[in-house]
């Protein structure tokens, strides 16, 4: 147990830098999830979701993007699709030093955001 936010435990805004940065490594790597960043400005994308992770994990609340609804509205991604981007931010966070029941904790506070993302085919469409 600890009284440090998630925001803290993570390293703060340079240690979420760091494990956006592994995240977006894993994604372009992957042939299913690389697709979808084709038109994107990554640098652009790693400071958007860096902000919003620091704003989800109990620190400042910086982020000025779209909603998560908006952000990804019309764009067919999928519940597996969802699940490979928790799954590589898990082991972003893990090379990053992240001990497993924080990661757990990451995990527990993306997971609501499942419904907004997942526009595309469901498990139990
Ligand atoms: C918990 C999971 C996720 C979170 C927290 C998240 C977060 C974000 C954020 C903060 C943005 C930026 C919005 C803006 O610029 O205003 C964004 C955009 C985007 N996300 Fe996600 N996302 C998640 C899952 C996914 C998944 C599973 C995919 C597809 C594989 C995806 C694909 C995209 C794309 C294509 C964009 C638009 C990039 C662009 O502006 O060109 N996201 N997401």
């Amino acid at each position: 147990m600890t009284d440090k936010t998630l925001y803290q435990q993570l390293g703060e805004g340079a240690g979420i830098a760091s494990v956006v940065d592994g995240l977006y490594l894993r994604i372009a790597g992957d042939p299913t999830l690389a697709p979808y960043f084709t038109e994107t400005r990554m640098i652009d994308q790693k400071r958007h979701m860096a902000l919003f992770l620091a704003a989800a994990t109990g620190g400042p609340n910086g982020y000025k993007g779209l909603d998560m609804g908006a952000a990804h509205a019309g764009r067919g991604i999928t519940d597996a699709d969802f699940d490979s981007v928790i799954g590589h931010a898990a082991a972003a966070l893990s090379e990053a030093g992240v001990d497993d029941e924080t990661i757990g904790e990451v995990a527990a506070a993306l997971m609501p955001l499942r419904a907004q993302v997942v526009t595309g085919e469901t498990v139990d469409a």
